[in-house]
């Protein structure tokens, strides 16, 4: 039915959310939906790891009642406290024996009592810490800000099996559970979506993370993160992923971003991009209003150049163009250079104001804002041309 035996005696019985469009509240759009992974570890100790989001306690419990009654769990991993994967802590205790013990680390306790309130049988871990269940061993490695505080792995050692919640997941709602079973095109441009918009300002952390894991010694056959497929063929890959996207190294492409109130900014932007292609740059052009953000943000994140262009409204920017230079101050991308461009009545404003946004996110300015007044005529756009080609050149001329 619902259950799905990932390694002998190791079952998925998480749920699949596939109409979800947007997650964490209107922060990050979810085209393919997603799905909440949990697992259940048969052994002479029973351990149930993670939960589900609200809406799915129900399907949660069916699914995990297949394969376990509830009164034979012994162990309850929080390997993470976020609501999509604890939402159902509260309805599962209420099912567990009052003697289950929850393991988590001490973010995770203090987040979980912030959450559910107290009263629990909490055992606080730290990373090197192991718990035996029968054949098979529990090793926690703490995980802090991936992607959260209280974040934590989950390692068993003798299925080379690794339970690292968010990390390694991606948005993305499946029928069947494996990488080697799902289109690898799809799961590579989640899963970087899914870096690029949740865990960059974590990278450091993360290049960290994997230095500690790899001088562990961990040997790992299988990834099963909270969120999207379970990794078993590319397990490799996408760790070498992680490492790659968490140094940020950019290549030469530009994402251009604007808005456009009576067409100016846009003769504009096309104008800068025509620059930016004779001059051998791959691009993406993207009208905001018509975007969606995220998915700008994924460009964004491997980009050298940022050009953003708006109108000027009442002295400011477009509201449009506002989510992105604030998620772009937020994730806090390095190596990149940017421009900025724009058109005006009879007061500017804008494309300061974007300026200034773009330094607080450590964006480095190559020009001064090209701005025209009213309609750009010919010899306008062919400036807008040169300039294209001058970011295009100063890409280029970019090490980083
Ligand atoms: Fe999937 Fe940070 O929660």
């Amino acid at each position: 039915m619902g259950s799905i035996q990932i390694k002998e005696d190791i079952y998925w019985v998480g749920a699949r959310d596939w109409n979800i469009r947007y997650f964490h509240g209107p922060a990050y759009s979810t085209h393919r939906g997603t799905t909440y992974n949990a697992y259940l570890i048969k052994d002479e100790k029973n351990v149930l790891v993670d939960g589900v989001f609200k809406p799915f306690i129900g399907k949660f419990f069916e699914t995990l009642g297949e394969v376990i009654d509830f009164q034979e769990i012994d162990y309850y991993v929080v390997n993470h406290v976020e609501p999509d994967h604890s939402a159902s802590f509260p309805e599962t205790m209420k099912r567990l024996r009052d003697d289950v013990v929850i393991i988590c680390t001490e973010k995770g306790r203090e987040g979980l009592i912030e959450h559910y309130g107290d009263g629990y049988n909490f055992q606080v871990v730290r990373t090197g810490d192991t718990i035996k269940i029968g054949k098979r061993t529990l090793a926690f490695v703490e995980a802090p800000m991936l992607h959260w505080p209280d974040s934590m792995f989950t390692y068993v050692p003798e299925e080379k099996l690794l339970l690292p919640n968010d990390a390694f997941g991606m948005h993305l709602a499946v029928a069947r559970l494996f990488d080697d079973e799902n289109d690898e095109v799809v799961i590579m441009q989640e899963a970087k979506k899914y870096f690029a918009n949740i865990l960059t300002p974590f990278s450091g952390l993360i290049i960290n993370k994997l230095k500690e894991v790899t001088e562990m010694g961990l040997e790992i056959d299988m990834i099963a993160p909270s969120h999207g497929i379970i990794w078993r063929r590319n397990v490799v890959t996408i760790i070498e992923k992680y490492a790659e996207w968490a140094e940020m190294k950019p290549r030469d492409k530009a994402v251009i971003v604007y808005d456009t109130m009576w067409d100016s900014t846009e003769l504009l932007a096309d104008k800068i991009a025509d620059g930016l292609i004779n001059e051998g740059i791959d691009i993406r052009l993207y009208k905001q209003s018509v975007s969606d953000r995220n998915d700008i943000i994924t460009e964004i994140f491997d980009a050298k150049a940022i050009i953003i262009g708006s109108p000027t409204i009442n002295n400011v920017i477009l509201p449009e163009l506002v989510p992105l230079l604030e998620d772009l101050e937020g994730l806090r991308f390095k190596h990149k250079i940017g421009a900025v461009f724009g058109s005006h009545g009879w007061a500017g404003g804008a494309t300061k104001r974007i300026a200034e946004r773009m330094k607080a996110a450590k964006i480095e300015l190559i020009e001064e804002p090209f701005v025209t007044k009213y309609v750009p005529d010919k010899e306008t756009l062919d400036e807008a041309y040169e300039f294209g080609r001058r970011i295009a050149r100063a890409i280029k001329e970019k090490n980083q």
